[in-house]
């Protein structure tokens, strides 16, 4: 069963709806707004030591004691996490942003944050709380409400576990992408991969009695630019036969982040139909412990012709991207994207929060973090040092897919990618951790999209007319 938005419509309400004014501010502002309320507003203000900090909250009672308004202090306003806090602190009631609050918030990043901030997997739960409601305009806000969903989508899917989202899952919803949108669809399963030339999807997969498989979905004119996306989606990553201690493994279902973050923005190429023709492939596979697994030692083929020695089957994600890539790039795409979860080292060097962005273009790498900085989903440019490729030789393979060196973790395994991707094509590669350690405003603990508005507004400002 594919797994559904467990958020969305249920936290607004329409525009026409009866609401409540919601008044943003933040402490410089705060003065000023307090000094034009009546004496009564003072002075429950003053009681409740509001001062327009960034996420607090106030309600305000009218003359018969039920809420009348709010005021809600937030930090910057074109961060729609700014009012993440807003949707669950405040009553079960409707609210509209007030047309004279002291900080204007974009309709689009309010209604993001207020769905960002009220999104809860309830697929397990027998109850949730209900939320408060934001007035939205709909037909205005259509691709806001676009890009929100598909950011739940992605977290729905992170956040649900490996027995109910494995390969055959994964396969569903692109299927059901596919469907929706009358694209076409193709998935090479289990010894077919063999047959048609994945073979490294396939020993990484092979000992999993879900089977591996390339799931592909292609929609568009072929005669508009092409641009692929491509997701890790290692359902779940016991780290193989050199298996990953239980700490490491603990949330190892987000291991195909990287699938829910292209199969995210793949349904937003689709539902707001930018002119590209776009394929999206996911490589789906559990990294499995059992008697066929792939070994330590083992050398495997590629789709590319390339060997590559298996010094470590925890580093299992490069080498099923690899044959992505390699069938990725035989395309010769306009543009060629990846996102995954790839390494823990790519944390370490960014903390949770920051994916690290690989890009063999200058130019393309700016206009990607510019993009990050404008929708505040912000990335970190990380450098292809081909120096360090030296880390990943092969005494008896051509290269192999780590080594004894743990230095610049994150850099080696886009090294090892770049591979695999021709000099010619431009190229992206985001490694994104997809997960919330624990409860922010706006970023419950869990699965999260991270980057995706960022990499939206760059395809938009690269492919729309
Ligand atoms: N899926 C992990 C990377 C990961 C771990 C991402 C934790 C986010 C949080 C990946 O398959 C992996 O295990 N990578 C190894 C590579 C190493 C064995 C060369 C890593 O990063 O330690
Ligand atoms: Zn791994
Ligand atoms: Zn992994």
């Amino acid at each position: 069963m594919p797994a559904s938005a467990t958020s969305g419509p249920a936290c607004f309400v329409p525009a026409a709806a009866p609401a409540l004014p919601l008044y943003l501010l933040d402490a410089t502002r705060f003065p000023a707004w307090r000094d034009a309320q009546s004496p009564r507003v003072r002075a429950w203000v003053e009681a409740h030591g509001f001062k327009g900090d960034a996420l607090s909250v106030l309600v305000l009672p009218g003359d018969d004691g039920a809420p009348a308004a709010a005021v809600a202090g937030i930090g910057d306003p074109l961060d729609p996490a700014s009012l993440g806090h807003l949707p669950t602190l405040l009553p079960a009631l409707s609210f509209r942003l007030a047309a004279d609050s002291p900080l204007a918030m974009p309709p689009d990043r309010a209604l993001i944050g207020w769905g960002l901030g009220a999104y809860r997997f309830a697929r397990y739960l027998k109850t949730t709380r209900p939320t408060a409601k934001l007035a939205v305009d709909g037909d205005a806000e259509a691709e806001a409400l676009a890009v929100l969903a598909a950011s739940c989508h992605a977290r729905d899917l992170i956040n649900t576990p490996t027995e109910h989202l494995g390969p055959d899952e994964l396969e569903a919803e692109v299927q059901t992408l596919a469907m929706t949108h009358g694209a076409d669809f193709r998935c090479v399963r289990g010894p077919e991969l063999l047959a048609q030339n994945f073979p490294a999807i396939h020993a990484v997969g092979r000992a999993s009695h879900r089977a591996p498989r390339l799931i592909a979905l292609t929609h568009g004119d072929a005669s508009l630019p092409h641009l692929v996306i491509v997701g890790k989606g290692v359902c779940f990553d016991t780290g193989g036969l050199d298996v990953k201690p239980a700490d490491g493994m603990r949330n190892m279902k987000k291991d195909m982040g990287g699938a829910a973050h292209a199969i995210a923005l793949a349904r937003l190429v689709l539902e707001r139909a930018l002119p590209v023709r776009l394929t999206l492939l996911v490589p789906a596979v559990e990294n499995a412990l059992g008697p066929d697994a792939y070994r330590p030692g083992e050398v495997i083929a590629t789709r590319a012709g390339l060997s590559v020695e298996i010094d470590n089957t925890d580093a299992e994600g490069r080498v099923i991207l690899c044959d992505a890539l390699t069938f990725a790039a035989e395309q010769k795409p306009a543009l060629l994207m990846d996102f995954a979860t790839l390494t823990g080292a790519a944390r370490i060097a960014l903390g949770p929060d920051l994916p690290a962005l690989f890009c063999n273009r200058d130019e393309l790498a700016a206009a990607y973090l510019d993009a990050g900085t404008a929708q505040r989903d912000p990335l970190w440019r990380m450098p292809l040092w081909r120096p360090y490729l030296s880390y990943l030789k092969s005494g008896i393979a051509d290269l192999a897919n780590a080594g004894a060196s743990r230095m610049a973790g994150c850099v080696t395994a886009a090294l090892y990618l770049e591979r695999f991707v021709p000099d010619a094509q431009d190229w992206t590669h985001v490694d994104v951790y997809s997960w919330n350690d624990a409860d922010r405003p706006g970023k419950p603990a869990g699965g999260e999209a991270q980057g995706l508005r960022a990499a939206w507004a760059f395809l938009k400002r690269r492919f729309a007319h």
